[in-house]
């Protein structure tokens, strides 16, 4: 991979992404591609720069310097909504469905924004009608697909933690992204919650061509469902391949163990 120009085959391409806090340097001139359709792992010890690298690239958090292009074009500087609207959507590490509203209500308030009504353009009546009745179709096949049919009707807040991170990932999809970022979706799930969200994920790739970007700690799912990993530390992309070189490279092991031998994030 060169390491200034994008890759034409990338559907994601990160180049010289650079984010400094005062006096912290988080992200330090990062680079990496993601292919289509592949399941690409982002990995590194705590405070390598991961979360904040997903900030700038999907519009939450201005860059200092940098280049981001999604399938050629430029989105780097963006906000989020112009991003996710050309197709790169992410999740966050803390679940944000809104306690106080239905689950149906969570998927709608998620679906792409409607012109007409925001302008009170009456005049438009009939075609947002026809929008809201396609976004909630949507929402109900995406309620089913993740099990969470039974409870469209219910207060977010009365899902288990489990059943939010599900609803999480289904508003994610009714945005109809190219690629998810997700940053770290099986923090504190349990294995059979965990071993579901994986199905789902998969199912996505296989079935949708949907390409998904992951940080993630646990390394037996980075080896087992990953074809390739990135692995920063200290906000530099140290190396990227596939997850059997990755983790055989020295560099990343002493990448783990200089992050401190009390890190139980090891690989
Ligand atoms: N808003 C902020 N203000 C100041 N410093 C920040 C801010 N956000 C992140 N940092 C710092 O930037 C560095 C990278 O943090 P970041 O959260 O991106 O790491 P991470 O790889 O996601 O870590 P983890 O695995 O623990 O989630 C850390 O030193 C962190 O303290
Ligand atoms: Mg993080």
């Amino acid at each position: 991979m060169p390491a200034e120009s994008a890759s034409q085959s990338a559907l994601l391409s990160v180049r010289g992404v650079t984010k400094r806090f005062a006096g912290v340097v988080a992200v330090d001139g990062a680079s990496f591609d993601v292919a289509p359709r592949s399941l690409t792992a982002l990995i590194g010890p705590n405070g390598a720069g991961k979360s904040t690298l997903f900030n700038v690239v999907t519009g939450f958090t201005r860059g200092d310097a940098g280049d981001v292009r999604l399938d050629g074009e430029p989105i780097y500087g963006r906000s989020p909504h112009a991003i996710a609207r050309r197709g790169l959507v992410r999740t966050f590490q803390l679940t944000k469905a809104l306690a106080v509203m239905s689950v149906l209500d969570n998927m709608l308030l998620a679906a792409p924004g409607n012109p007409g009504e925001r302008l009170g353009l009456a005049l438009l009546r009939p075609i947002w009608r026809r929008a809201e009745r396609a976004a909630r179709e949507r929402a109900l096949e995406l309620l089913d697909v993740f099990g969470l049919s039974a409870h469209a009707g219910d207060y977010a807040g009365t899902l288990s933690g489990g059943q939010r991170k599900l609803l999480e990932l289904a508003r994610a999809l009714m945005l109809e992204p190219r690629i998810l970022l997700l940053d770290e979706p099986l923090a504190g799930v349990n294995r059979t919650l965990a071993r579901s969200l994986l199905e789902h994920i998969e199912a996505l790739r296989a079935e949708r061509g949907l390409t998904i970007l992951l940080v993630e700690h646990d390394m037996d799912v980075v080896m087992r469902h990953s074809d390739t990993v990135v692995v920063m530390a200290e906000g530099k992309v140290i190396t990227s391949g596939r997850p059997a070189d990755v983790q055989r490279d020295p560099r990343v092991v002493e990448a783990y163990l200089g992050a401190g031998a009390s890190s139980e994030r090891r690989p």
